[in-house]
């Protein structure tokens, strides 16, 4: 365990496809606050999953993003949720899949990390939930009621976070509405090892096509190289040339055991927050734009 370590954060906010950002100031403002908040956090000690899990909790909250509450909605106008948290000092993966009536289906794969059973569908979400006593609550917003009635396919926009803790523990949280529009039951990359996944090396959170994050099973073979000793910038840059050459249309954010950080996309571009040199704030909705 490395004492006192530089704390490092990175959160995004959904891989978009045709390079616009609906609201982007508004997005931009709540990204600006989610990544301070949570950095103080993880200044004040908080251990890398409490981080990663509050980042994610935060964009859960606010409609704007993919997960939780203004989730995009399925085939048939439901919302069904989908988060997965990793412990990458613990090795220990919790998931729920296509859970619906939450807001936060991350603190219920949260719970998950310390029970033998750690990947729930629905119906074993629905319990666990009722047994956390996690409020029951409708996530579809007028908003995406519309969006679904005009057919609107709004690009995509998964939330996650990495974080490498104060103990130098890392951590990934991803949390997902899905693609929108989608077949009924049908299951994102999120809450698989292909779209959130951490080790005691790195640890990666994806955004972008489930379909083509979980064929590039982006996650674990990035973790995969990092583990067998190529420099986690490599690592990126070779995957993001492999998904460019694939044209599979998939975002990522990564940190490792050392603090560095990265953020790669094949979109168009990917909303996320990280520190960059002397402590300026990275990221796009550009930070320095307003
Ligand atoms: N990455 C989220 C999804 O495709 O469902």
């Amino acid at each position: 365990v490395t004492l006192s370590a530089r704390p490092v954060l990175v959160i995004q906010a959904g891989a978009t496809l045709d390079g616009t950002a609906p609201a982007a100031g508004a997005q931009a403002t709540a990204l600006d606050r989610i990544f301070r908040d949570t950095s103080e956090l993880l200044a004040g000690g908080a251990a890398a999953v409490a981080a990663v899990v509050a980042a994610v909790t935060a964009m859960e909250a606010d409609p704007q993003f993919n997960a939780g509450l203004g989730s995009k909605l399925q085939a048939d106008g439901a919302a069904r949720l989908s988060a997965a948290v990793m412990d990458g000092t613990a090795g220990r993966f919790g998931a729920v899949v296509n859970v619906q009536r939450i807001h936060h289906p991350t603190r219920l794969a949260l719970q998950l990390l310390a029970r033998e059973d750690r990947v729930l569908d629905a119906t074993g979400a629905d319990r666990l939930a009722d047994e956390c006593r996690e409020p029951r609550q409708d996530p579809v917003t007028p908003t995406r009621l519309a969006q679904w009635r005009e057919r609107a396919r709004p690009t995509t926009g998964t939330v996650g976070a990495v974080a490498r803790d104060v103990a130098g523990r890392l951590a990934a949280a991803t949390s997902t509405g899905g693609r929108g529009g989608e077949t009924v039951g049908r299951v994102s990359d999120s809450c698989t090892v292909a779209g959130n996944y951490a080790d005691n090396l790195s640890a990666i959170s994806c955004t972008g096509v489930g379909e083509e994050i979980v064929e590039a099973a982006v996650a674990a073979r990035l973790a995969a190289w990092v583990g067998a000793g190529i420099p986690l910038r490599t690592a990126c840059q070779r995957m993001e040339q492999e998904l460019r050459a694939r044209h599979r249309r998939c975002g990522f954010i990564a940190v490792d055991s050392a603090g560095t950080w990265a953020a790669h996309w094949t979109t168009a571009v990917m909303a996320y927050r990280g520190e960059g040199p002397e402590g300026r704030l990275v990221g796009w909705p550009d930070p320095l734009s307003r």
